[in-house]
């Protein structure tokens, strides 16, 4: 990143994880230890510019998987300390949440940040770069599990949420799932893989044939009732903030439905929506760049005791 702008995004891809139906913790830390060398070395060389001109390095710090963490930050510290320039220790969501300003227009503040990943189901409350508050968040599965646990019930690869996105274009939301009302800005997905395991073995019960006759159906009505869960929840706190700028971040925040539905919403209720390009709402490093940029500004340091965490309470 050059003043702000992004000049490469380099992602390696772990292949394995999709062959083997989830993410395996020590093969995902094997990968880094094994790609990080060549991945910054590409991100140099697409971008341009010698690690001698590096300024300032950047590291996701958690929360996340402490063996991948582990590599990243020690890597991070070796080449901060080489380089003698200031290490800055990033927070996973916080990124994601900063990964917005990739692009403009990106949202004044305040805004209302929906994060949805594979770990994270939250509503953000995001007052400045550096200042947000976690005002409701899942009480159990993250949105992005829903999808990938549903998909393994319907033997879907993994991650399963691409998947059903891609089937449920040519379906129709016909089925209705059990949909739980909680208080508050809270989410809860528990309750929806057991309602989608009884239902498909309701189907399949009546017709051995049931999932692969009305597949696109299926996905269709899971992706709607996980989107309508999120929106749900988002308007309440639409309402209670009057925050009427909202963001969508995280892995699920491609979702073709997630996304339709919320552009609908807002030119309903007059809310400013901002949806990331499909290629920054997974895991990238860009997001990374941005959130360390803005503490950069502030000369948010850290020093080289800094530790990889795999829970991090606090979003700033
Ligand atoms: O943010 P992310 O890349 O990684 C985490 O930090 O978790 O999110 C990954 C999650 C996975 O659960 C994946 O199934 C989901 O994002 N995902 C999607 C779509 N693309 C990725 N879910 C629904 N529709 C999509 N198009
Ligand atoms: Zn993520």
């Amino acid at each position: 990143m050059i003043d702000g702008h992004l000049c490469s995004n380099v992602i390696a891809s772990q292949g394995d994880h999709a062959r083997l139906g989830g993410v395996v913790p020590e093969l995902a830390s094997r990968a880094h230890l094994q790609y990080i060398v060549p991945v910054i070395d590409e991100a140099l060389a697409s971008a341009g510019v010698t690690k001698h001109q590096i300024n300032a390095i950047a590291v996701t710090i958690g929360p996340g998987l402490l063996g991948s963490l582990i590599v990243g930050v020690s890597f991070a510290k070796g080449l901060a300390l080489g380089l003698n320039v200031p290490l800055i220790g990033v927070h996973h969501i916080q990124a994601h949440v900063l990964g917005q300003f990739l692009q403009k227009p990106a949202p004044e503040f305040p805004f209302l940040c929906l994060l949805v990943s594979g770990g994270h189901t939250q509503i953000i409350l995001v007052k400045s770069p550096l200042d947000m508050k976690i005002i409701g968040q899942t009480l159990d599965d993250a949105a992005g599990e829903a999808f990938d646990k549903a998909g393994k019930l319907m033997g879907l690869g993994y991650p399963a949420g691409p998947e059903i996105d891609k089937i449920a274009q040519t379906g129709t939301a016909r089925y209705a799932l059990p949909h739980p009302q909680l208080a508050g800005f809270d989410f809860s997905f528990s309750g929806f893989k057991t309602a989608v395991r009884n239902f498909l073995r309701d189907g399949i019960r009546e017709n051995i044939e049931f999932l692969d006759q009305h597949k696109a159906d299926i996905c269709a009505s899971i992706q709607h009732h996980i989107v309508a869960i999120l929106l749900e929840t988002l308007q309440k706190a639409v309402r209670a903030t009057s925050i009427t700028r909202i963001s969508v971040a995280g892995g699920v925040s491609a979702n073709s439905a997630l996304r339709q539905e919320l552009t609908h919403m807002g030119k309903k209720h007059g809310w400013d929506i901002y949806l990331p390009p499909p290629g920054i709402s997974t895991d990238n490093a860009g997001m990374v760049a941005m959130a360390a940029w803005f503490k950069l500004q502030s000369e948010a340091f850290d020093d080289l005791s800094v530790k990889p965490m795999a829970r991090i309470p606090n979003i700033n």
